[in-house]
């Protein structure tokens, strides 16, 4: 055992294995400042539109994912009338579809604080100038709770007959999960009503957890572990669960060990709300995970992610990354997307 630990840990004489990836699909326009990305396409039109962290949620859109992407001013100009610091710079927006209204979840917070806050603005259109502010949704962390809220993702299970949440197994009302996370602790759960400011009917489950050991401060060890942007997407009998990993940010000053950086992982259950496994059987509460995509080629730390069903390509994986010949900066992040194929049961890129 020692000697096959030596052999394939050691890293200079047997380079890891990493699986070849597909380069991202094709981006024109403005394909920068694109941090977190969430895109939709806008019922009415056709109208691609791609939500992301910074310039208080920054709005672009494109006749197609291709583009040209053209930025449009921001979702929420003012802020968020959350009263915790960091309410002038908001991150990681989730956009989505609930009736006849498009709902954008954000974070409140500071890097490397637990005091944040989950908010939400509304809109018909998602033009600028359309959004209202609703504030918060009740989902907010300080050093007494074990996650932090942030990077919220709104999943409307139209087909919660396997939820855990129903002892009633009728299907009467979609039911609106909210996952959130974390850095501290691993990935949360609540379910939302859908009253007109939504707010948590149910106390905060966790779906993933990778850490050994709680996060107290943020170390190499700690970013490694940390799990964040997660996204719940259903195909087939399958809800997954893919989540960011590792350190996302400040490369160009800050650049971590190999295989550190931010990266894609996915769990999946035939329950939206709980018992998530990767490929192994590893339960993602126990640090489970299969790797989706990582850094390859000249694409460095992808993740941000979210899932997409595309009426033309079907559904497709997107993320934000860092083309190494260009350069390691937060603002030099582009946004990449790939078909991904469930046939397997897994999604592959
Ligand atoms: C949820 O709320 C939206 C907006 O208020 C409404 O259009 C939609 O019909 C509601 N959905 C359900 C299942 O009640
Ligand atoms: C954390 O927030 C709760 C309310 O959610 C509040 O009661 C408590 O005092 C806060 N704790 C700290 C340490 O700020
Ligand atoms: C709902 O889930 C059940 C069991 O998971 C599945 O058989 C059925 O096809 C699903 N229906 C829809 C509309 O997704
Ligand atoms: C489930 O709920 C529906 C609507 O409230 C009700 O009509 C039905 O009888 C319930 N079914 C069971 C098995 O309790
Ligand atoms: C995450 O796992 C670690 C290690 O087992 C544990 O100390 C911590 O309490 C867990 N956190 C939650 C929220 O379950
Ligand atoms: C998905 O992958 C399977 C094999 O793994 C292949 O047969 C199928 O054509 C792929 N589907 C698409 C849409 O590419």
């Amino acid at each position: 055992m020692v000697k096959i630990g030596f052999l394939f840990g050691t890293a200079a004489l047997f380079p890891r294995l990493v699986l070849a990836y597909i380069l991202p699909e094709a981006c024109t326009g403005t394909c920068t400042n694109s941090h977190d990305p969430s895109i939709i396409r806008r019922a009415s039109d056709g109208l691609y539109f791609r939500f992301s962290t910074g310039g208080k949620i920054a709005i672009h859109t494109a006749p197609d994912l291709t583009g040209p992407w053209t930025y449009k001013g921001a979702a929420v100009p003012r802020g968020s009338s959350i009263n915790l610091r960091g309410n002038q710079d908001l991150w990681a927006p989730d956009i989505s579809q609930v009736g006849d209204q498009y709902y954008l979840y954000y974070a409140v917070s500071t890097f490397g604080s637990q005091d944040s806050g989950i908010g939400l603005a509304k809109s018909y259109s998602m033009d600028v100038g359309t959004w209202t502010d609703v504030g918060s949704v009740g989902v907010i962390s300080n050093r007494s709770k074990p996650y932090n809220a942030i990077d919220a993702n709104l999943f409307v299970d139209y087909n919660s007959s396997s939820n855990n949440y129903r002892t009633n197994s009728t299907i009467v009302t979609p039911t609106y999960i909210l996952t959130f996370g974390s850095w501290w602790n691993g990935l949360f759960q609540v379910q939302m009503n859908n009253n007109s400011n939504p707010t948590p009917t149910s106390i905060a489950t966790t779906v993933a957890n990778g850490s050994s050991a709680v996060y107290t401060q943020i170390s190499y060890d700690s970013k490694d572990k940390a799990q964040e942007a997660a996204y719940l997407f259903k195909d087939g009998n399958y809800y997954y669960l893919f989540y960011s990993k590792g350190s996302c940010c400040g490369y160009d000053r800050d650049r971590p060990a190999r295989g550190k950086e931010y990266r894609i992982l996915v769990c999946r259950s035939t329950r939206a709300t709980g018992g998530f496994a990767d490929k192994t059987g590893k339960l993602c509460t126990n640090g489970g995970g299969t790797m989706v995509l990582e850094s390859h080629d000249w694409v460095y730390g992808p993740g941000g992610q979210g899932v997409y069903r595309d009426p033309v390509f079907g559904p497709v994986l997107y993320y934000h990354y860092i083309d190494t010949r260009v350069g390691y900066s937060d603002g030099q992040k582009r946004f990449g997307w790939n078909k991904i194929n469930f046939s397997s049961g897994w999604p592959v890129v």
